[in-house]
């Protein structure tokens, strides 16, 4: 059932003090990855929306959500397509700024590897301001495609990240299995 899952993902993700900065909790994911059962039981959760939402394509946003999108695409039996931090995609790129605590970041796809057609799931590891999966909404948006939903495995509810995914997303769900 969903509350054992959540149980499961919760008790495999550990928090680390102090990491990046001093007074900040990092939520490490590797203890959960590093488990077959776990990783697995969220690989099969996220493919389940995926075909719920008649994706066509997951797109993954660099780094950790690639580790987690890669997977749900083959379960799911759908393509992989990866948001890039600027400069790392070789071919024709769509480019998409976005604000950072200080400053702002960039980032990038291969808009030829989607098609009007696609429904598009968008998966990360966590949402905090949500300025990454809002670049990504929007870099898939440009593309022509359609966009099928925004999954994350953990929403960090100390930050307006929710409403802010939720509005850039429109009528296309939002998914969060965990938060914290
Ligand atoms: C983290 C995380 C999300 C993003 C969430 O990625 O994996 O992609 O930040 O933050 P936001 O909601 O405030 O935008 P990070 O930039 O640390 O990249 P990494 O996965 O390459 O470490």
């Amino acid at each position: 059932s969903r509350p054992a899952l959540a149980d499961l993902l919760l008790s495999r993700i550990r928090d680390v003090p102090d990491y990046p900065k001093p007074g900040i909790a990092f939520k490490d994911i590797t203890p959960l990855l590093a488990d077959p059962e776990a990783f697995t039981a969220l690989t099969d959760e996220l493919a389940a929306f995926s075909l719920a939402q008649g994706a066509t394509k997951v797109v993954g946003l660099e780094a950790r959500g690639f580790i987690l999108a890669a997977p749900v695409a083959v379960r799911a039996g759908m393509g992989f397509v990866p948001v890039r931090k600027a400069g790392k995609l070789p071919g024709a790129t769509l480019a998409q700024a976005y604000d950072l605590e200080y400053g702002s970041a960039e980032m990038e796809i291969h808009a030829e590897d989607l098609s009007p057609d696609d429904r598009v799931l968008i998966i990360d590891d966590v949402l905090a301001t949500g300025g990454t999966a809002e670049a990504a909404i929007q870099l898939i948006r440009r593309t022509g495609a359609q966009l099928a939903g925004l999954a994350v495995l953990m929403e960090l509810t100390f930050l307006p990240g929710r409403e802010r995914v939720t509005a850039a997303l429109g009528e296309a769900p939002y998914q969060a299995l965990l938060t914290v």
